[in-house]
């Protein structure tokens, strides 16, 4: 069981980032990793449709026989995490909970900003994680959607003028509110990790979900005895639902490496195979 792989998915190409912090962190694990680039964006959609593609997209990686599953999407994760725990029966993390909880913990001031897609934001989801995470500790939380910035990423604009203008204009609230902490609520975000840190300036914390995700990944894996002890035989796999060759350049991009086993698959329909 421990050396089957680690399967991650996302709407596109933004759950590389949590790809790439959990090979850093677990080198031994191999992974297999869905990018749904049909039907991306999720962050527009309505809940009971991104309910439904998470879940095919989930019984995608179950029935290439995965060990745990992560949503490494945020907007699944807001939309589709209980639905998902309910029907897997194999460890899960969300890119959610690890955010929010680490949120929790760095802030000094209780003043935490969120960004994050217009669906995440909209379904409440970070505030109730933060909230909860915070136990006894008072926060205040300001929760603001940022859809420029996914198709930014996409079209490979991480640091350029046109970003800092969008960016200026979507964190400069958020800023006036003198948060200490601001939660990267969407995949996509770390890609713009400079140009947020420099409009946010130094004094704010940005919390990457990817990074948390990652140390929680170690965790679950350790508690369930799946930690992979073999060395050196460690492989990645990689799926999308359409344009391929777009996915494989941007991804080649984000993960500094060209990519060993690209394959485009039809996932529509998979969640009746699983639940018949
Ligand atoms: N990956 C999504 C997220 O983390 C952003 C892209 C989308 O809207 O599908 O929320």
């Amino acid at each position: 069981m421990s050396t089957l792989p680690i399967g991650i998915f996302d709407s596109g190409v933004g759950g590389l980032t949590v790809l790439r912090a959990v090979r850093d962190r677990l080198p031994h694990e191999s992974v297999i990793y869905l990018g749904d680039t049909a039907r991306v964006p999720y962050g527009t959609k309505s809940p009971a449709t991104i309910e439904r593609y998470a879940v095919e997209d989930a019984s995608f990686l179950v029935e290439k026989g995965v060990k745990m599953l992560l949503v490494a999407c945020n907007t699944a994760s807001a939309m589709a995490r209980e639905r998902l725990r309910a029907e897997f029966q194999i460890p899960l993390l969300s890119v959610l909970g690890p955010g929010a909880r680490m949120a929790a913990r760095v802030t000094r001031n209780g003043r935490i900003g969120v960004i994050a897609t217009e669906a995440t934001i909209e379904s409440g989801a970070y505030v109730r994680a933060i909230e909860d995470a915070s136990g006894d500790k008072q926060v205040e939380i300001f929760a603001r959607a940022c859809p420029l910035f996914v198709p930014l990423v996409e079209e490979g604009e991480t640091d350029s003028a046109i970003t800092r203008l969008v960016a200026e204009q979507y964190l400069a609230p958020l800023r006036a509110q003198e948060i200490d902490t601001l939660v990267l609520g969407c995949t996509h975000y770390p890609l713009l990790k400079r140009v947020i840190g420099e409009t946010m300036g130094s004094a704010v914390t940005l919390v990457d979900s990817a990074e948390a995700t990652a140390e929680e990944t170690a965790h679950v894996l350790a508690q369930h005895g799946l930690l992979n002890q073999v060395p050196g035989a460690s492989s990645s796999e990689f799926y999308v639902t359409d344009a391929a060759r777009r996915f494989h350049r941007i991804a080649e991009k984000i993960l500094g490496e060209p990519l060993p086993h690209l394959e485009a698959v039809e996932i529509w329909g998979h969640d009746r195979l699983h639940t018949s």
